[in-house]
């Protein structure tokens, strides 16, 4: 979208961490930001925050695991700013257990909150967008999503990640005809303080809220020491990516090796072995074609 002033937005997680940075960002821009967050009190400080220093921002509480919720907030949301042309569906958590350690509540909390999260907002918003005759969505995956080697004892969030990545590229082409353009936002290290207040927004659904900090295993960034960057600096180049609907973000930009690597090694794995067994037995027989 390469104007965005005066148009409305929302940002789930948008009370602290990027989701702040993006949302203090645009409203610098001269968006109207809506901040939806299940930490209501961080989304209101945020929204102060911005309203003090001259922007337009409003908090609605939501919580992304629950459809209903998130219909009632883009009533609310639409109902103070009208119809949204920018979603930033950017709510997650986090989680560094091994699957063995891992409890029912656990699992279905880290795939609810970032894949089903991101699906959920999406579903919610595209409608409106689609009878608007456009729109942009940015979904925060991460670099975990893309690469999901990268981060060690990740892995039911690298899947969770990984799979916003299908939903987002896949739904690009769906909607390019309504006039929607898709960014998919992969950060590579924000500071952020998620790993202290990470259990503190845990529905209690999923066994939660508590105040139990993160526990980070040493071999999980034994080999990726990775330099954090603030929320505000990296949330100008994430708008910069909407602005020439760019279809990914990374914020890294010396993680080109590591992504080189592991696309290569991928490619090797598959096309390797299978140009070899063709080599050896031809290929296999033809019974049908799609379509
Ligand atoms: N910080 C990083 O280095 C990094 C790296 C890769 C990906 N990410 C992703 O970036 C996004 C933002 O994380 P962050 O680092 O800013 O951490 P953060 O803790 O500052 O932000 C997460 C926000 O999401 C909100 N939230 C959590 N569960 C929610 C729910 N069920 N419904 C609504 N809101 C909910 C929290 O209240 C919080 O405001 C997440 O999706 C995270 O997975 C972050």
């Amino acid at each position: 979208m390469t104007d965005i002033t005066g148009k409305a937005a929302v940002v789930t997680g948008g009370g602290t961490g990027i989701g702040m940075g993006l949302a203090k960002e645009l409203a610098r821009r001269g968006v109207k930001v809506v901040i939806a967050d299940i930490m209501i009190d961080n989304a209101r400080r945020t929204a102060a925050e911005i309203v003090a220093a001259g922007g337009q921002a409003i908090a609605i509480a939501c919580d992304v695991c629950e459809r209903g919720a998130i219909q009632a907030m883009r009533t609310e949301a639409e109902a103070a700013f009208g119809p949204i042309q920018l979603l930033f569906a950017n709510a997650g958590a986090t989680c560094f257990d091994r699957l063995e350690d891992m409890t029912d509540d656990s699992v279905d909390w880290i795939v609810q909150v970032n894949m089903m999260g991101v699906l959920n907002t999406v579903r919610a918003f595209l409608p409106g967008m689609i009878a608007a005759g456009g729109g942009h969505i940015v979904a925060t995956s991460s670099v975990a999503g893309l690469m999901p080697g990268s981060i060690p004892v990740h892995c039911v969030y690298a899947g969770a990640k990984m799979g916003i990545i299908g939903l987002m590229t896949n739904l690009a082409m769906e909607v390019e005809r309504h006039g929607i353009r898709i960014t998919t936002y992969c950060p590579g290290g924000v500071s952020t303080g998620m790993g202290t207040r990470n259990s503190s927004y845990r529905p209690a659904r999923f066994g939660g809220p508590s105040d139990a900090p993160l526990q980070v295993p040493e071999e999980s960034f034994q080999d990726n020491h990775v330099p954090f960057y603030s929320p505000e600096s990296v949330a100008p180049i994430v708008l910069e990516a909407v602005r020439r609907n760019r279809p990914f973000v990374f914020d890294h930009a010396e993680q080109r090796e590591t992504f080189r690597e592991t696309y290569s090694r991928i490619i090797e794995a598959c096309f390797d072995d299978i140009e070899a067994w063709e080599a050896e037995h031809g290929t296999p027989e033809v019974v049908g074609a799609a379509g």
